[in-house]
């Protein structure tokens, strides 16, 4: 993690007003980069890990790593520094708690998931057997291109990529924005997104785990958020509260989604109609031709070598409306 990094956070126990995070720095790559560590809220003391140069920003660590067992394993049998591992054996203790939800478990390197997003993203090629069965050309990141491209460029604002699994759609983000951040519950997303990082041109964004519900920043501190193909996985009332207190006056914020409640559901269901009826409850404008049309957007997932998802995709764009249009 960039030492600077740490100036955009904050605790997620305390996202109302300004409280210091500091830096416990074990172990470092070179002065800028902390690659093992503690982030500590100077008021509450709680504690934020830094493993593998990635922060943590989540409210409980333990219970994370509970539905997580293979990654402390991990990480103990990886981290570099004694006062490291001291404190992810004492939190092994969790692993003998029932494992409640498995469902995160999708998106870590060992799940069925991890491989179909990085496909879509980053790995799929020209001679894939159903893309080049399509009669018409398309590729799985069409979408995130779209989106992204229809966005306005700030060249001094701040952009937020909610569910950012490998961060396709965050590193395109970064060339029309000063600073970006994508966040996702899986570490392997994450880390995955952040090797990336690491080969590429472009010091303007960064990657944390944290969780869309719990997000560990300040209110108004962004212009654009994205939250691509995640309503079906959290409460979406949630959500729309999260993006509405992250966002600037007058910010934007994109979603698309297929409503692919087959596949997984937390929290209630929307239709396209519901969706953009609960947005406008909220506090959010909808710009005029998103109202009543829903988008079709072709996007496939590969589910392994012989099982593809086809969907079409709805997408739509709002702005944080102010108060007195509330
Ligand atoms: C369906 S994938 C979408 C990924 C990406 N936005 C895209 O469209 O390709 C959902 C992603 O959200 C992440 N996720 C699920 N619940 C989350 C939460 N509460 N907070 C942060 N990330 C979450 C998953 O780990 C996964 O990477
Ligand atoms: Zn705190």
């Amino acid at each position: 993690m960039r030492i600077q990094l740490t100036r955009h956070l904050a605790c997620v126990k305390h996202t109302e007003r300004k409280r210091n995070l500091s830096l416990d720095m074990l172990e470092s790559s070179d002065g800028n980069e902390c690659t093992e560590g503690f982030l500590k809220c100077e008021e509450c003391r709680q504690l934020y890990p830094l493993i593998d140069g990635i922060p943590l920003l989540l409210e409980d660590v333990a219970e994370y790593v509970s539905t997580r067992p293979s990654l402390l394993g991990k990480w103990i049998l990886s981290s570099k520094t004694s006062t490291m591992k001291e404190y992810l054996k004492d939190m092994s203790s969790v692993l003998t708690k029932p494992d409640k939800s498995q469902g995160n478990n999708l998106y870590e390197v060992d799940g069925s998931l991890y491989g179909s997003y990085n496909w879509a993203q980053f790995d799929y090629t020209n001679d894939d057997r159903f893309l080049s069965l399509l009669k018409w050309k398309m590729n799985p990141n069409d979408l995130y291109n779209k989106v992204v491209h229809s966005t306005m460029t700030n060249l001094d604002g701040a952009a937020l990529d909610l569910g950012c699994s490998s961060g396709y759609a965050t590193f395109q983000l970064a060339k029309k924005f000063a600073f970006v951040i994508g966040i996702d519950l899986s570490f392997s997303f994450i880390s995955e997104a952040r090797r990336r990082m690491a080969s590429s041109r472009q010091g303007n964004l960064d990657f944390i785990v944290a969780d869309c519900l719990r997000p560990p920043f300040l209110p108004s501190k962004f212009d654009l958020v994205m939250a691509l193909n995640i309503i079906e996985l959290m409460d979406i009332e949630q959500l729309v509260d999260r993006i509405h207190r992250l966002l600037k006056e007058d910010g934007e914020v994109a979603f698309t989604s297929p409503y692919d409640y087959n596949r997984t559901q937390i929290g209630s269901r929307v239709s396209p109609q519901t969706f953009r009826q609960l947005l406008q409850k909220s506090g959010f404008r909808i710009e005029s031709k998103y109202v009543t049309a829903e988008a079709y957007i072709p996007w496939t997932l590969k589910i392994n070598e012989r099982t593809y998802l086809f969907y079409y995709v709805d997408y739509l764009r709002a702005r944080k409306a102010s108060k007195a249009k509330r």
